[in-house]
């Protein structure tokens, strides 16, 4: 199916779970930064909650420009009107391994372009097995991870190669700094990860078994080892999270990562104290989220909908800094914002939805990461955003 076939669609872009911490957030930034003349819609379970929402956002105008559809993860159909209705399809309905696969299927199934939220790399595998092939059909471009997983280390990575020689052999390392706290729905989402083990592996299994191997090239994204990396000053911590694979993923699909790309993904602390805690702390999650009352004791510490406070949010940020080498040049680069998991993603969000709806793209289809689908344009819109790309040396 072609874009122009989705054009005379009632909306260029429509926002699933706007009524949610996150979703929020992206409606409001929506509606303070969307350009005239776009044609949006929150969409959510709750028509009451839905209406409470735009009357907040328009000032309860009495012709409002925000659409509103109701539709529930549970109701198929809701889900296959609510694709049929945009050109576009941005949720936060989460956990997406729970909640998230119908809605990836309306999508594929109606040529609608698609994103989310999700750093649960088991459904991202799960989804491309299911609903890669369709949306190829289709002409549909299903995108996950447009949050602070994964836009600032898959663009950053895409970012620092884009000043490397092209032709010759790469390796970049990331590292993570971020000051900040999560949602309750962050912390559910993490919860189910962890908890989810065997099935996460099954999926990867699975989706290897289904993706075409690269041929010609070579892309590693090894795991690394804890060390004290001198290049930032910081004790650099393995981060197993989705980034990689999405970084990955990128490389395999572009050529710009040249002929032998290798990526390593860190969290950077500078006290070797707060390294030592912070990985016991994860651990001791990890080893809670095994037995399933400590599992629901925990859950209950944080309910869905609940999240940090504006001025919590205020001071917190990220930064996320990438040493790039290769063909005889070193490259140092740095993406850095606001509150990473909340005001940062809804930028982020929001920004990526405006991207896919309205600017000029490669002409790509499935399973595609942000770098492949947007990569400059996106890059752009963020900078403009206030979102910072740069190069901050060079040997
Ligand atoms: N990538 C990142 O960096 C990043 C950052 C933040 C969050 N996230 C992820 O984003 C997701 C949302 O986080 P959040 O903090 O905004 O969570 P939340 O506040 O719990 O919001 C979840 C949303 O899902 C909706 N929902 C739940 N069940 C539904 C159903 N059956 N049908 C339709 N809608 C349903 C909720 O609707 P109601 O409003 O009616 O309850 C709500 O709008 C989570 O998966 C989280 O992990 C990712």
């Amino acid at each position: 199916m072609s874009r122009l076939k989705t054009a005379g669609r009632p909306y260029d872009l429509v926002l699933f779970g706007a009524t949610g911490f996150v979703g929020e957030l992206t409606a409001e930034y929506l509606a303070a930064h969307a350009p005239d003349g776009l044609r949006w819609a929150i969409a959510g379970r709750s028509e009451e909650k839905l209406r409470r929402l735009r009357d907040r956002l328009t000032g309860a105008a009495p012709a409002p420009k925000v659409g509103m559809l109701v539709a529930d993860v549970s109701d198929p159909g809701s889900l296959r009107e609510l694709a049929g209705h945009a050109r576009v399809v941005a949720t936060t309905v989460g956990p997406y391994v729970r909640y998230g696969d119908a809605l990836v299927a309306a999508c594929a199934d109606a040529g609608t372009d698609y994103l989310d939220l999700t750093g649960e790399p088991e459904f991202v595998d799960l989804t491309y097995v299911r609903h890669d092939a369709r949306a190829r059909e289709t002409g549909a471009r299903l995108v996950h991870a447009c949050g602070f997983d994964s836009v600032p280390h898959d663009l950053g990575v895409y970012f620092t190669v884009r000043q490397l020689p092209e032709g010759v052999p790469l390796s970049v390392d990331g590292f993570v700094t971020v000051s900040a706290t999560f949602s309750g729905g962050t912390f559910a989402s993490a919860l189910g990860q962890f908890a989810r083990g065997r099935a996460l592996r099954a999926a990867a299994v699975e989706r290897r078994r289904h993706e075409p191997r690269l041929v010609g090239r070579r892309v590693l994204t090894p795991t690394g080892a804890p060390r004290f990396a001198g290049e930032v000053g910081a004790w650099a911590l393995p981060l197993p999270t989705v980034d990689a694979q999405v970084v990955r993923r990128s490389a395999k699909a572009l050529d710009r990562y040249g002929p032998d790309f290798r990526y390593r993904h860190y969290a950077a602390v500078r006290r070797l104290p707060v390294a030592v805690g912070g990985v016991a702390a994860v651990g001791a999650l990890v080893a809670a989220a095994q037995v399933p009352p400590a599992r629901r004791r925990l859950s209950a510490r944080l309910a869905p909908g609940q999240g940090p406070s504006a001025e919590r949010r205020a001071r917190s940020w990220f930064s996320v800094r990438f040493v790039g080498e290769g063909g005889g040049r070193k490259v140092f680069t740095e993406v850095s914002g606001g509150d990473p998991g909340y005001d940062e993603t809804a930028k982020m969000f929001a920004e990526a939805a405006l991207c896919l709806a309205l600017d000029a793209l490669p002409p790509v289809a499935g399973q595609v990461t942000t770098a492949v689908a947007m990569g400059d344009a996106l890059i752009e819109r963020l900078r403009a955003a206030g979102i910072g790309f740069r190069v901050a040396a060079t040997r």
